[in-house]
């Protein structure tokens, strides 16, 4: 006769393991930091992060890259690293960019979020944080 729980098998049978998450719901997400200070210290929202998150967005739409399987812009609080502000940061490779102009915003969408080559002239310096 067994002593084994089979709740304890069944829960341990079903556990997902990494090779069980299939593939990412998007290739590129992307956030933008567009924290607002209202006391007067450096914050993304006071350098245009706005505008560059809908510049963003609709570039992304234009290109016909949006949607499951490809691309996803999203806001983003701030995400602690203010002094390389204003701040993206796209996953799942994990690569932070401190943006300065639309233009930049373009070249990150074709050359990291379309073909998948980091833009690495606008890779936030590792050191910077808040
Ligand atoms: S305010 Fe944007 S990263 Fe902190």
């Amino acid at each position: 006769m067994s002593h084994q729980n089979p709740l304890q098998t069944e829960a341990s049978s079903s556990s997902p393991s990494s090779a069980d998450t299939g593939p990412a719901y998007y290739k590129h997400h992307i956030f933008f930091c567009l924290n607002e200070r209202k006391n007067g210290e450096a914050c993304c929202a006071l350098q245009g992060a706005q505008a560059a998150f809908d510049h963003c967005k609709s570039r992304v739409k234009e290109l016909g890259l949006s949607g499951p399987g490809q691309v996803r812009v999203n806001k983003a609080g701030c995400l602690d690293r203010c002094a390389g502000g204003p701040i993206a940061v796209v996953y799942p490779e994990g690569t932070w960019y401190s943006f300065v102009d639309t233009s930049d915003i373009d070249e990150i969408v074709e050359s990291h979020l379309k073909n998948g080559q980091v833009v690495e002239r606008l890779r936030t310096p590792p050191h910077l944080g808040r």
